[in-house]
């Protein structure tokens, strides 16, 4: 008797820059997947920690459904869901929209400041302007290995405290700031300023690797330490992990589909496109407490 031979999954997983980030090709993602092909773009999102797939016709059914397969969906505080779908939030910017600031325009792994932050974020674009809106990534295992033996020392045995900046009364970006009314994001929730303190640097459930936790959205300072103590060395690491070399960058069209790991990765959602709009429907994995 011959043994049958296990599947093979018909994906093609197409690096886009050294450091992180694939095209997937060859899968449609509003149909139901094989096992083969689940198994296929597990693995590579596990290798390369950002997955992009274009040319998507996604239903909102079917994007939940999509989210589903990496874990339970989770619902995101402090901003408006989509009517009718508790799991979606649209992130949205009007053509009219001018100077104002947009949803993740700084580098940041999403609600950082939850106990149990999201595992990873979808975001499938329905309408993305002609240029510009473009999505950056940063690979944080990349980061934490090219710090010195010492400097990852230090980290290794370092927490820190991460808050809901943008959400809440204490820490807000202030009156003066002018947020896009399109993404519907509820400011001033006093359980925002909830301090959380996350390990600096934490290990991949999956892949036991190590992985820097900081970033400038919600880290506030280091456990134990003051703000003003803390901020020269949070200044130094924010600034050598978005080095290029740790980066990619993607560009949308219409139908793409963008699906990172918050627990390896930060993301950078580049708001230079006034006078265009820009819609996309975004779901969270959820995730465990980093360790
Ligand atoms: C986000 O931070 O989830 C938004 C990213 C984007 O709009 O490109």
């Amino acid at each position: 008797m011959i043994a049958s031979a296990p599947r093979r999954a018909a994906i093609e997983v197409r690096p886009v820059a050294g450091a992180l980030g694939a095209e997937i090709a060859g899968v449609d993602l509003s149909r139901k997947l094989d096992d083969a092909t689940i198994d296929a773009v597990i693995a590579a999102f596990h290798e390369h920690l950002v997955l992009f797939f274009r040319g998507q016709r996604l239903t909102p059914e079917q994007q939940v459904a999509f989210t589903r397969l990496f874990g339970p969906p989770m619902e995101t505080p402090f901003v408006e869901a989509m009517e009718g779908y508790p799991f979606i939030v649209k992130v949205l910017k009007e053509a009219d929209e001018r100077n104002v600031s947009t949803f993740g325009n700084a580098w940041h792994s999403d609600f950082s400041s939850l106990a149990e932050p999201p595992l990873g974020s979808i975001l499938y674009a329905l309408e993305v302007p002609e240029y510009g809106g473009d999505t950056l990534f940063a690979n944080m295992y990349a980061a934490y290995e090219a710090l010195s033996p010492g400097m990852r020392r230090m980290l290794d045995g370092l927490r820190a405290i991460h808050v809901g900046k943008p959400y809440g009364t204490k820490y807000g970006p202030g009156k003066e700031l002018r947020t896009s009314r399109s993404i519907g994001i509820e400011r001033n929730r006093p359980e925002a300023d909830l301090e959380v303190s996350h390990p600096v640097v934490r290990t991949h459930p999956e892949t036991g690797r190590k992985a820097l936790f900081v970033n400038a959205i919600y880290t506030l300072r280091f456990a134990d330490m003051t703000e003003a103590e803390s901020r020269p060395l949070l200044d130094y690491l924010y600034q050598h992990v978005t080095r290029p070399e740790f980066t990619c960058r993607f560009r949308w069209t219409p139908g793409a589909l963008a699906l990172w790991d918050n627990r390896a990765t930060l993301h950078y959602a580049v708001n230079d496109y006034d006078g265009s709009r820009r819609l996309l429907h975004r779901t969270m994995i959820a995730g465990t407490r980093p360790v």
